[in-house]
């Protein structure tokens, strides 16, 4: 989605704006701008392409000289990505940078035409810029929150007005926005990366609030004008964490990560061997008698949510619905009071994932959070909340997102079939003491199998078409694998539950198609074999996830490749078996030359529809 950044202080703007842009590249965009106060005049220089394109364009034309501005990284909704549709843009005295969308910006269009207005681009954003400049009464904070009332949709924006050249102002609307601040200047950005390298001081802008930014610091009004003061927050992890630390992605990176993020995701919430969800406001009295479950969530986060619908109706005896956040939220949905709906998702911000939540307590259900970022929109407005301790995620396919919610799902399974008396404290012990091994466990999977996935992703690099199959908690993580496959390398995936492919998906199978199996689960191991064997006897290559007892047991020449990965307690083992996935996917990205960071057409953070 985009970017947005901005700049109050007394250093050279148009390199801030640049450097804090490279900093939200993750979120995915295609065009790229800057606009800068120079001798009191508004300079816009914006590009289709990368920011390495507008760093060109900024040395041909010259960047301009100023030390307070707005910059922006394009994800394009309305127009085609070209140097027009790029942002910021501008009405006469405004310039903006918006990331979101004006749900009725054709109806503002239509009436700022018929006042004369004439417009350059095809985009929403450029309406907000004529619509601040058509209503402009002197005063910008007032304009601003006069506009405001007119807007639809969800959306931040950052503003300059032509009068003003020593400020910046911000609001928002549902998408993020943050305003950083430090000695003699401040920042706004749509997420905190972009400003951990020159402060970790910064404030949430919430709706509707309309942020003043000047070098002697910000100030907050509401929607009615009256002043505010905010809560500063410190980000509790630094540069580093942000940055590539020697390796030549952010993805590979973060697969590596793993055994930590797991770590500390699930250290805080282990007492005396039992889990402990005091401090996210869980408690055994609290979540004994919810009746059902429904998990909503989106992509990687929703495929969590399938794991955990297998482990939590497995250990805690209830009826768990797993739904995609943007069915849910315009399918009139059964659940209400008694009712448990849980929302995962990374950032917090996902549209979809947000207005389901909001659906869900509408409806009188209790909503619980699993999150990583914290203090999003998501995280601020569940009932319970737990966080994922993941650090930031910036590539954009999930890897350690996913293990940690993974994580935090065994934990609060295994906290409710406690209070459901399903299973015993020694039990639940026993399940707490096999998930602390999580850790070394993924580590010794990532030692053990990157070569290998290595080796085998050479094989995919002309594949059109690929194949995942498992039963039970292998068909859920086989949906996670084809989707990190599929959104890096761009080869077409499906995932199936191996035993439906004779009803219809099995005609798909020839030498072109290679599958991929993931068989952990000792129960149905012998029924996967037998459709590996099936799939394999139409020409497949197979390529086959498995635990070591199960290649123990394997017939020579049932897969072409087999990677293995070792026992543990059957219901943990997604979190191990998906560590292949990632690699193969992440190596068949790299072997078909894809930048595996920053696929196309994906954004890292979804806000809007
Ligand atoms: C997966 O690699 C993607 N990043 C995507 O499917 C993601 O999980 C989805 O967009 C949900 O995002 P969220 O977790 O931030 O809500």
């Amino acid at each position: 989605m985009c970017g947005i950044v901005g700049y109050v202080g007394s250093r050279d703007c148009s390199e801030v704006l640049v450097s804090a842009l490279t900093k939200l590249e993750y979120r995915g965009y295609d065009s790229a701008g800057i606009a800068v106060f120079e001798n009191n005049e508004i300079i816009t220089v914006k590009t289709k392409g990368k920011l390495k394109d507008l760093e060109d364009k900024l040395g041909a034309v010259g960047k301009p000289q100023g030390h307070i501005g707005i910059g922006h990284t394009r994800w394009a909704t309305h127009g085609e990505p070209s140097d027009v549709n790029s942002h910021p843009h501008s009405g006469a005295r405004v310039t903006i940078v918006h990331n979101g969308i004006i749900e009725n910006y054709l109806d503002l269009k239509e009436f700022l035409i018929s006042k004369g207005r004439e417009f350059l681009s095809d985009t929403d954003t450029e309406v907000v810029a004529q619509l601040l400049d058509y209503m402009y009464n002197g005063n910008p904070v007032e304009t601003i929150d006069s506009v405001m009332a007119e807007l639809k949709g969800s959306f931040a924006l950052g503003i300059m007005f032509k009068d003003y050249p020593d400020r910046v102002f911000a609001v928002r609307r549902e998408s993020p926005l943050i305003v950083g601040v430090n000695e003699g200047e401040c920042f706004i950005a749509s997420d905190v990366p972009a400003i951990l390298q020159y402060t970790r001081d910064y404030y949430l802008l919430e709706h509707d609030e309309i942020a003043t930014l000047t070098r002697e610091g910000v100030t907050f009004v509401d929607e009615h004008l009256e002043p505010i003061e905010k809560e500063l927050k410190t980000a509790d992890w630094d540069m580093e964490a942000a940055e590539k630390g020697g390796y030549p992605h952010f993805m590979i990176k973060e697969i590596n990560e793993q055994p930590s993020a797991i770590q500390m995701t699930i250290t805080p919430r282990i007492k005396n061997g039992l889990p402990c969800l005091e401090e996210c406001g869980i408690t055994l009295d609290k979540i004994k008698d919810f009746k059902s479950i429904t998990i909503v969530a989106c992509g990687t986060a929703m495929h969590a949510g399938m794991v955990g619908k297998y482990v939590i109706e497995d250990l805690a005896r209830v009826p768990v619905t797993v739904d995609i956040a943007s069915e849910f939220r315009y399918r009139n949905p059964i659940v209400g009071k008694g009712d448990l709906v849980i929302i995962v998702s990374q950032s917090g911000e996902t549209a979809d994932s947000l207005a389901a939540l909001r659906l869900a307590k509408q409806k009188g259900a209790t909503t619980l959070a699993i999150v990583n970022a914290k203090g999003s929109s998501i995280a601020r407005e569940a009932d319970m909340l737990i966080y994922t301790l993941a650090g930031p995620e910036i590539a954009v396919a999930s890897t350690k997102a996913y293990i940690t919610q993974l994580s935090v799902i065994y934990l609060f399974a295994f906290e409710l079939a406690l209070a459901k008396e399903t299973i015993s404290p020694a039990e639940c012990k026993r399940l707490v003491s096999a998930l602390r091994k999580m850790p070394e466990a993924v580590q010794y999977v990532i030692d053990s199998c990157e070569e290998k996935c290595k080796f085998i992703a050479t094989k995919l690099i002309n594949a059109e078409s690929l194949l995942y199959i498992g039963r039970g908690l292998d068909y859920a993580l086989s949906m996670e694998g084809s989707l990190k496959l599929k959104e890096v390398s761009y080869i077409h995936s499906e995932s199936y539950a191996a035993g439906e492919l004779k009803h219809g998906t099995i005609s798909l199978i020839d030498e072109e198609m290679p599958v991929i199996s993931v068989a952990t689960q000792t129960d149905v191991i012998p029924k996967t074999i037998s459709n590996i064997v099936e799939v394999k006897s139409r020409g497949a290559t197979i390529i086959l996830v498995c635990t070591d007892a199960c290649a123990r047991k394997l017939k020579e020449g049932v897969a072409d490749y087999v990677i293995e990965i070792p026992h543990s307690d059957e219901l943990l083992m997604p979190i191990t078996a998906v560590v292949p996935l990632q690699l193969l996917a992440y190596y068949t990205s790299i072997n078909r030359g894809n930048d595996p960071d920053k696929p196309r057409n994906l954004a890292k953070s979804v806000t809007v529809e």
